[in-house]
């Protein structure tokens, strides 16, 4: 008997095959069953029909929900069917049937959040979760792709550092032998420098961490990043690459998992606006926008959520702000040659609410200036001696940007949390499962 996906259930129309999978609902009508089988790859309705198949109409009438099956049909298209195709049970085999004195903890009533997320490692079974967290998949290999195009070279960056990159409130610090403390990442933006000096354009993805006191539905303790660094670069090309890069990956999105957006019931328009070019406006004019639509946002400010929101809202695709005053940004950034108060950074907002997904900018490539800055900050001048060695030996401009994968997703898929944009999310309160 061939074995088939239920994704895949299409090439075998009018055929007998063998699905691998697990109940996921059953309704009963009368002599006739409908079970519905789901194996990851989707979810597919079953017919059994008892004056055919009897013995298979009993075993299949007393299966709990998420019993662990193998399913044997023949597959006929549907129109009416959820996915277009519908089953005539032949034959199951059941792996592992759940006793009713101790049932699958999720079922199709609604669930709170507490009780789902205690249930993380069974709640991602869903159809909804799957379809986010194969979005998720989608986008992480849209990253890649698009920077392997562009000639980037992947290279990674520890996880544990010896000092820190974004701010020293944030960090999660651990005890490194007899080497004192070390610091888990919160970038690996600094390495990158080092990185691109040596490779010319190269991205590191990987793990990273903040301890966020923050509760907020945008920030995770453990998140997901992607940055590109590249040398003899500045503030415009980043931008430049930030509108390629984020509508390449919604384009994917939209051209590959159009199953999973209707999952999600995801609003289609919203995304397919999401082309280049992408609005720039300087820091200073977002202050202006915001101010007119009732912020209390003062020039000098960093924005806040409602406020990334407000902006947000003016476009129909990410909006870049540029330009931020140096006091609100990292030690590592660049000033803007005619306003020495600004910083050459950026950040992507995305539209709808969103907010930040990218942050990034150019850096600084002068050893006194950098020098200065790292003890303005208060940052051990030791610990940077290989990040300033990179401005002795053959300094030049050089930029890029950090994006967060969950935030991504999130926008993509149009979630109310990021909680909802990685398999086990971890955050103030939770670190469990
Ligand atoms: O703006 P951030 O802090 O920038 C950096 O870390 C730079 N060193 C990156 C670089 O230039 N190479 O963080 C970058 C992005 C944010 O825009 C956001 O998408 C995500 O990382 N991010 C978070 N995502 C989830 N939870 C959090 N707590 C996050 N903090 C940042
Ligand atoms: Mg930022």
């Amino acid at each position: 008997m061939t074995t088939a996906t239920i994704g895949g259930i299409g090439k075998f129309d009018g055929q007998e095959v063998t699905i691998q999978g697990w109940l996921y609902n059953l309704r009963e009508a009368g002599k006739l069953l409908f079970p519905q089988f789901r194996d990851g790859t989707g979810v597919i309705q079953g017919v059994v029909v008892k004056k055919e198949t009897p013995e298979v109409f009993e075993t299949v009438k007393h299966l709990t929900q998420e019993t662990s099956m193998r399913v044997t049909g023949k597959v006929r298209a549907d129109a009416r069917a959820p996915g277009g195709y519908e089953m005539q049970v032949t034959g199951v085999e059941v792996l592992q049937r759940i006793p009713p004195e101790d049932p699958y903890p999720i079922t199709h009533k609604e669930h709170g959040p507490d009780f789902l997320l205690e249930r993380r490692h069974l709640w991602i079974r869903t159809p909804r979760q799957n379809a986010i967290l194969r979005i998720r998949h989608e986008v992480i290999r849209a990253v890649r792709d698009c920077l392997d195009g562009e000639g980037f070279i992947l290279v990674d960056t520890p996880i544990f550092t010896p000092a820190a990159c974004e701010g020293t409130t944030t960090l999660f610090e651990c005890d490194y032998f007899d080497e004192g403390k070390a610091y888990l990442t919160q970038s690996g933006q600094l390495y990158n420098e080092a990185t691109s000096a040596a490779l010319g354009k190269t991205y590191c993805f990987g793990p990273t961490f903040r301890a966020e006191k923050s509760k907020t539905r945008r920030h995770l303790t453990e998140f997901w990043m992607v940055e590109p660094e590249m040398s003899y670069a500045g503030i415009d090309d980043v931008m430049d690459l930030c509108e390629r890069f984020v509508s390449f990956i919604v384009g994917r999105v939209l051209e590959r998992r159009a199953a999973d957006l209707a999952t999600l019931g995801r609003d289609l328009s919203k995304l397919q606006t999401v082309l280049t070019p992408f609005p720039r406006i300087s820091y200073d004019d977002a202050v202006a926008i915001l101010k007119r639509k009732g912020s209390a946002i003062e020039w000098g400010g960093d924005f806040g959520n409602a406020d990334e929101t407000l902006l947000g809202e003016e476009f129909d695709r990410p909006v870049m702000v540029h330009r931020y005053p140096a006091a609100i940004k990292a030690f590592y950034m660049q000033p803007d040659a005619d306003r020495p108060e600004l910083a050459l950074g950026v950040d992507v907002l995305a539209p709808e609410g969103y907010g930040e997904i990218i942050g990034g900018g150019q850096r600084i490539h002068d050893y006194d200036l950098l020098m200065s800055r790292i003890k303005e900050h208060g940052l051990p001048p030791e610990a940077f001696a290989w990040y300033l060695d990179l401005r002795k030996y053959g300094s030049v401009p050089h930029a890029g940007f950090g994006m967060g994968i969950e935030r991504v997703v999130s926008w993509i898929c149009g979630l109310e949390h990021l909680r909802e944009a990685i398999a086990f999310p971890r955050m103030l309160y939770r670190i469990y499962p």
